[in-house]
């Protein structure tokens, strides 16, 4: 019998189709969408999901967090002892260590959401059974990014990405569409640095900055021609040009049979 100490993880989802993901050394354990709880369909939050970790542990070695804005700066606080309401809470549970807040982030506390998009092409990728891969991801909002735009602080958001993906957690962003509501001018950068989504300083990635953060709506037509039926309204449009995108980079990339597609509408 090993003597190894197992190392708990509790993934959360902070919006809408909240939940949690409980890995013991690398194995799920549970995982539930709050609404489950909640009997609200899409609910977020995950209070009550994460209460539920005490089911499984009582202690967790980090609590990652997956959303489009910042931890700290966005999420409601603990009454009185100022800490965001997800760290409060672990810390109150004790899941994690139960260090006062100092004003500084709680260094069990991971949050990801400088990341959104790259999130999803992880699920994508570790799911695909490929060893090698490019991801497409399409979402209406994905990290939300402050850019001096003409010497404003400008908040945007991704709207679409593409990333070359490999073994063990290599994602390296090839092309980025950002939105934003206008008026704002367009504009094309074909090497934008990628440092604010944890690459090496030096890495850069095609961006396409627009003033309308919404992905073109051509669905009737579009889902009449490609024959598809999807659940929500689909900005194929969009999806269809990022299609074309994913294949360029894919033929840079010399891989020329496969692509990867996650969307969340
Ligand atoms: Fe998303």
């Amino acid at each position: 019998m090993s003597s190894k100490k197992p190392v708990w993880i509790a993934g959360i989802a902070r919006g809408h189709n909240g939940g949690v993901c409980l890995m013991k050394d690398g194995e799920i354990i549970f995982s539930i969408e709050e609404e489950r709880l909640t009997r609200q369909k899409y609910d977020g939050g995950p209070y009550a999901s994460m209460i539920k970790i005490l089911d499984y542990t009582d202690k967790l070695d980090f609590l990652v967090v997956a959303h489009t804005q910042n931890l700290e700066q966005t999420a409601g606080k603990v009454d009185f002892s100022g800490d965001d309401v997800y760290t409060g809470l672990a810390r109150k549970l004790g899941l994690i260590k139960r260090t006062p807040y100092d004003g500084s982030s709680h260094p069990q506390v991971i949050d990801m959401s400088n990341i959104h998009h790259k999130l999803h092409a992880a699920c994508a990728f570790y799911r695909s059974g490929f060893d090698d891969a490019v991801a497409l991801i399409v979402d209406g909002a994905g990290t939300f990014i402050t850019l001096d735009i003409g010497g404003q602080p400008t908040t945007v958001w991704e709207t679409e990405s593409i990333y070359d993906c490999n073994y063990p957690d290599n994602f390296k962003t090839l092309y980025k569409h950002i939105g934003a509501n206008g008026p704002l001018m367009g504009a094309w950068m074909p090497e934008f640095s990628s440092e604010m989504y944890d690459e090496p300083k030096e890495a850069t990635h095609e961006l396409v900055l627009s003033e309308n953060a919404a992905l073109l709506s051509h669905t009737k037509q579009l889902q009449n021609i490609a024959g598809l039926v999807l659940l929500k309204q689909a900005k194929l449009w969009d999806y269809f040009h990022m299609v074309s995108q994913t294949l360029k980079h894919l033929k840079s990339l010399e891989m020329t049979h496969l692509y990867l597609v996650q969307i969340e509408l």
